[in-house]
């Protein structure tokens, strides 16, 4: 895989407001990185300044694309929740620069054949990274289409050798106060836990991106490595991943100690089930004009029901919530 540092001559991804558009530059770009074959280095091997988006090279279109406009690389870089850099959705986007994402390791651990610590490069290689078009519904009642780069969690589980023992595999944000000055307040207790039933982690929709709109993800987004679990409500979603942890029991994660009755382990995006204090039933689709703008109903399981409902045949969700 090759990416190479922005042209200046290369359109913004602001300009890029659709799938169609999306692609056609996506042409446009291996085109002009022939031109440019001086300037193409292997990925991750460039030195990024903060926020400085490097392209990647041969990403394939993935599966599970929808039609449904894209929400405009802005907002979706400048509407964020990383409580790392602060509660407020713009917070991130100011203060994450101060995230250094190379060089960057993620340690795996617990049940599985292989643990140790393994460099984001390495566990890169010979991945194949797709486009994967994903809606992403936050719990807090908006959302986005995001054109994610990434590739599948299961392909990379099964490279660790999960353990007949593994039942849950957790995930865990980076701890460093002095890089991420929210963890120096106790909003949340730190670091930032997730985790999934292995029969999630291993669902084809699930991945982990490197990317949006082809490039690198933005600090603000998760980078260098986040989870993107499109069924389940946003903060699911963890981002900066720097530990992955096959167990047996359970684990605690983040939002489900901070407030057990508002957040469950399961948080699958069902409209059927409100949050204690709003509605779950509709959502306001961010970018897509202003906030008068009709909201949408939101769809059992983020509209992802036939490749998912499966997981969860005979569970209680309003009690799994
Ligand atoms: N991961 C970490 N480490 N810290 C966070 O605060 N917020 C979560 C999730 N992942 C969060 C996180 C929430 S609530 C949401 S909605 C999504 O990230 C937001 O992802 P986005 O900013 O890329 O849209």
């Amino acid at each position: 895989m090759l990416i190479r540092k922005r042209n200046p001559s290369d359109p913004k991804p602001s300009e890029i407001t659709d799938r169609k558009s999306f692609h056609e530059r996506r042409r446009f770009l291996q085109m002009s990185s022939v031109a440019a074959g001086a300037m193409l280095v292997p990925g991750w091997l460039v030195s990024e300044k903060a926020h400085a988006a490097t392209k990647f090279q041969d990403v394939k279109p993935g599966p599970f694309g929808t039609d449904e406009k894209l929400t405009p690389y802005k907002d979706v870089t400048t509407y964020n929740n990383f409580y790392e850099f602060g509660t407020s959705k713009s917070d991130p986007s100011r203060y994450a620069g101060s995230l250094k994402t190379q060089p960057w390791s993620v340690v795996v651990e617990g049940e599985v054949a292989k643990p140790g610590r393994y460099q984001l490069e390495d566990l890169l290689k010979g991945r194949g990274l797709q486009d994967r078009i994903y809606r992403h519904r936050c719990v807090e009642a908006w959302s986005m289409v995001i054109p994610w780069v990434g590739f599948s969690l299961a392909d990379l589980l099964k490279r660790f050798e999960p353990t007949s023992k593994a039942k849950y595999v957790e995930f865990t944000t980076l701890y460093n106060p002095k890089q991420m000055p929210g963890q120096r307040r106790a909003v949340l207790p730190w670091p930032y836990v997730e985790a999934l039933r292995i029969d999630e982690a291993m669902n084809p929709l699930a991945i982990l991106a490197v990317g949006l709109y082809g490039e690198t993800l933005p600090n603000q987004n998760g980078a260098p490595l986040r989870l993107v679990v499109p069924w389940k409500y946003g903060f699911k979603s963890i981002k900066s991943i720097v530990k992955i942890r096959l167990t047996e029991q359970q684990p605690r994660t983040t939002w489900d100690a901070a407030a057990p009755n508002e957040y469950g382990f399961y948080a699958n995006v069902n409209p059927h089930v409100d949050h204690p204090r709003w509605s779950q039933a509709s959502e306001r689709r961010i970018g897509s004009g202003s906030i008068f703008a009709p909201r949408i109903k939101t769809r059992m399981f983020n509209g992802y029901e036939k490749e998912v409902a499966q997981l969860y045949a005979g569970m209680d969700l309003r009690k799994n919530f």
